[in-house]
């Protein structure tokens, strides 16, 4: 099928390249000139595992195409897929601007009934808004066609988003009983489908919520054990084994069940908010997505605030991991964001390091922050050391060697990544998160 991809940003992107990984002729399209350009030389603008390769791949079958120019990329498509982002408006809001602009450009340019997908994470009733703003616009044309608007929200994991794309637990589709719509979503992830992954059929109002749900659910969880991480801190319990205990439970589960400074990233913090907002809009009582967010920033604060006030005077801080998560450069709502400026304001030195997220982070953060060139160098003489994420290298350190290097003992583990016992028998002072610590 001939596919046309509008927005190549983290879902855009690995989307267009895994469409043309399954045989389609996929065209993306984005106004910045300058990842276009990077694109077209088969260079990935994000460190996402596997997604270079697809990309360059696909380039040199001619299955994968770049452009900014969206009239022309609308010739002879199909199905055109917006996948801009949504990001926080007013009231925390999602907001829609640039779904719109998309939605607005397509039909006023193109020449040939197409489906239009929304990809992008939107509220419930945005479907409708784009498909109505859509109609009218035909109609002002005089063109005798229409065009559905179907819902396919995106659940890929940033740092997994090429196998989660490939192989997805599910494919969740809105349709308002438009046939043909269904029948080209169906054609287009047959090569998903045939691999046994299930395609769920449902109304646009559902799929739009569903994806709102599962991430506020997710959140959730993860607020769930942080809360029970405090109460195990507070007598002396130790929430590894609490969530061992838990997650064994088939209907419980153990995913999302590991304590940590909360969740950061694009999605859970926005997606929660404008779920909250959502639910205010409606009159509905959203009181445990409330407290999902206030004890997320609650978890963040607590534990900043303990490491703050165990530093010394002017300390050297070693910072490992930069980004909201690892295998991913994403600083969205990165909690590093938060913390090393308030070090800094406090009269700290801060050395970092991130395996991947260097350079973006380099114009997010205050330019007296120390970039490092890889994690060893940024514990040298340090007083103490933090966590923030849970890279697989940071895993894996000679924590007696780390101990040589530094100045001072302090590690603070803000993704209890390491095991108390280990760490203090070098002689390195650990606090983590809800387990039994020396601080
Ligand atoms: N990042 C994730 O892990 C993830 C996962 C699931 C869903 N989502 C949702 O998917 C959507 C996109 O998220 P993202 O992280 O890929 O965003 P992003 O910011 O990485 O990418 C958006 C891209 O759209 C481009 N763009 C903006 N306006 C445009 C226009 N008018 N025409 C062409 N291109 C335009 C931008 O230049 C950018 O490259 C959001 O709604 C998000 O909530 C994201």
């Amino acid at each position: 099928m001939k596919i046309a991809v509008v927005g190549t940003g983290y879902v855009g992107l690995v989307s267009a390249a895994c469409f043309a990984e399954l045989g389609h002729d996929v065209i993306g399209i984005d106004i910045d000139a300058k990842k276009v350009a990077m694109l077209q030389s088969g260079k990935s603008p994000i460190f996402e595992p596997g997604l270079e390769e697809l990309i360059v791949r696909n380039l040199q079958s001619k299955r994968l195409t770049f452009t900014t120019d969206l009239v022309s990329a609308l010739s002879n498509v199909q199905i055109v897929f917006s996948a801009v982002a949504t990001p926080p408006g007013e009231g925390h809001k999602a907001d829609l601007r640039a779904v719109f602009t998309v939605a607005e450009s397509v039909a006023t340019n193109v020449d040939h009934p197409i489906i239009f997908v929304n990809k992008s994470t939107v509220p419930v009733g945005t479907g409708k808004l784009c498909e109505e703003k859509i109609q009218k616009i035909l109609k002002d044309r005089g063109v005798a066609f229409e065009i559905p608007v179907v819902s396919n929200p995106e659940f890929l994991r940033e740092g997994m988003a090429v196998p989660d794309t490939m192989m997805p637990d599910r494919i969740v589709v809105g349709v308002n009983g438009d046939e043909n719509a269904k029948k080209q979503m169906e054609e287009l992830y047959r090569p998903i489908t045939r691999i046994g992954k299930p395609l769920v059929w449902m109304s646009r109002e559902s799929a739009e919520i569903v994806k709102y749900a599962s991430n506020a659910f997710l959140a959730t969880k993860i607020s769930f054990i942080n809360m029970i991480s405090e109460l195990s801190e507070k007598t002396g319990a130790n929430i590894r084994d609490i969530a061992k205990g838990m997650g064994l439970d088939d209907r419980i589960g153990g995913r999302f069940l590991h304590a940590g400074i909360g969740y950061g990233g694009s999605c859970f913090p926005k997606d929660v908010k404008a779920l909250l907002a959502t639910g205010k809009e409606y009159d509905v009582d959203m009181s445990i997505i409330e407290a999902t967010d206030k004890i997320n920033m609650r978890q963040r604060k607590r534990f900043f605030d303990a490491f703050l006030k165990a530093l010394p005077k002017n300390a050297k801080v070693a910072v490992w991991g930069l980004s909201f998560k690892p295998k991913t450069d994403d600083m969205r709502e990165a909690p590093s964001l938060d913390l090393i400026p308030e070090l800094l304001k406090a009269g700290h030195s801060v050395k970092v390091f991130d395996p991947a997220a260097m350079e973006v982070s380099k114009p997010l953060l205050p330019k007296e922050t120390e970039f490092m060139n890889d994690h060893v160098s940024a514990v040298k003489d340090a007083d103490a050391l933090i966590v923030l994420t849970e890279w697989d290298l940071f895993r894996g350190v000679n924590l007696k060697e780390i101990k040589g290097l530094m100045k001072g003992s302090l590690l603070f583990d803000g993704r209890n990544v390491y095991e108390p016992k280990e760490v203090e028998a070098v002689g390195l002072t650990y606090r983590g998160i809800g387990i039994p610590s020396s601080l």
